[in-house]
């Protein structure tokens, strides 16, 4: 799938994310290297940290079915640009650093760098 279709999917996520607190809508859209899709949004908390990020959503309903090797993740803001947080980069170096993340402004805009380019040095036991 080109990385366009796919940030327009991370666009369509994005309609379901609950963000009440920020008003900061984030879709994301993660594609396993076997070619499945996981979508993901940012879900809010009244107690703040119990926040999570689009991107994590998104992993963790592809872990929990069973996927772990992914090829690239959209992601797609109500702001433009969205780069995944530190949090969520840690999270994503897990299952490999060769991921590639796309966002932008617009589809006509997109940017891609890898896990690695992001995160260098990242945390593995
Ligand atoms: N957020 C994400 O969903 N992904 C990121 O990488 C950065 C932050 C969300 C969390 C919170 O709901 C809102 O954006 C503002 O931080």
């Amino acid at each position: 799938m080109e990385n366009k279709e796919l940030y327009r999917r991370a666009v369509e996520a994005m309609k379901n994310s609950y963000a009440p607190f920020s008003k900061f809508t984030v879709g994301a859209v993660l594609l396993t290297k076997d070619g499945k899709l996981f979508t993901g949004v940012n879900v809010e908390n009244s107690s703040f940290g119990g926040t999570i990020c689009a991107e994590r959503t998104a992993y963790v309903k592809a872990v929990s079915e069973g996927f772990r090797e992914f090829d690239r993740i959209a992601i797609a803001c109500n702001e433009g640009a969205a780069w995944p947080c530190g949090i969520c980069r840690q999270f994503m170096y897990e299952f490999g650093s060769d991921l590639k993340v796309i966002t932008g402004d617009d589809e006509e805009n997109l940017k891609m760098m890898t896990l690695q380019e992001l995160l260098p040095e990242g945390f593995k036991l």
